[in-house]
């Protein structure tokens, strides 16, 4: 659809975005009904200071307003030995099967779900939230922080992948 003669396409955007690799990250949650969380690219650092994430997420998911209510997250970046789980966390199927079977789950500082063994994994508190077209944006300021040693793992062109060192 194009929406103005000098716009591109909402395929046109999706089509370039897929030639970018992006970090993989597993953004989690607790609420009332249990654990959640869902696959996640578009994830990166909003500012220094104070330490901020910007995690965007579709409105439409189920998880969405689940995630806003919670008020805390964890988002944990993979290591490229992890895209089995992050596999486990791309779909609602896990209605079925509990995606947090896979890996070595523990509950944060946050109550969050932390994932053993992720590159790095940051507690945010949600600090601000903004709709914008499909997606909200949620700022969330990092309350604690892990490291494990790994290479992370990479998404581009519809495949999970590996850095090369040169
Ligand atoms: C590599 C990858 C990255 C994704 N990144 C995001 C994201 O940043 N934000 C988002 O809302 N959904 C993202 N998704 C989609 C959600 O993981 C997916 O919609 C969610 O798990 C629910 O599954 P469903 O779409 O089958 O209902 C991504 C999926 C994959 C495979």
């Amino acid at each position: 659809m194009k929406t103005g003669p000098a716009a591109i396409s909402v395929d046109e955007y999706k089509n370039a975005m897929r030639h970018v690799a992006s970090a993989v990250a597993l953004l989690t949650f607790r609420d009332q009904a249990g654990w959640a969380g869902l696959t996640t690219t578009a994830i990166c650092s909003a500012t220094t200071e104070p330490p901020t994430l910007v995690v965007c997420v579709r409105r439409d998911l189920p998880v969405a307003s689940r995630l806003r209510a919670a008020g805390v997250f964890a988002v944990n970046f993979l290591t490229d030995a992890q895209a089995d789980i992050a596999r486990r966390f791309s779909t609602s199927s896990q209605i079925e099967c509990n995606p947090f079977d896979t890996g070595d789950w523990s509950e944060g500082a946050t109550g969050a779900p932390v994932l053993a063994g992720a590159v790095s994994s940051f507690e945010c508190r949600i600090e601000r939230a903004f709709e914008h077209g499909s997606h909200d944006l949620l700022l969330g300021l990092v309350q604690d922080l892990k490291m494990a040693p790994g290479e992370n793992l990479l998404y581009r062109d519809g495949f999970f992948r590996r850095l090369l060192t040169e």
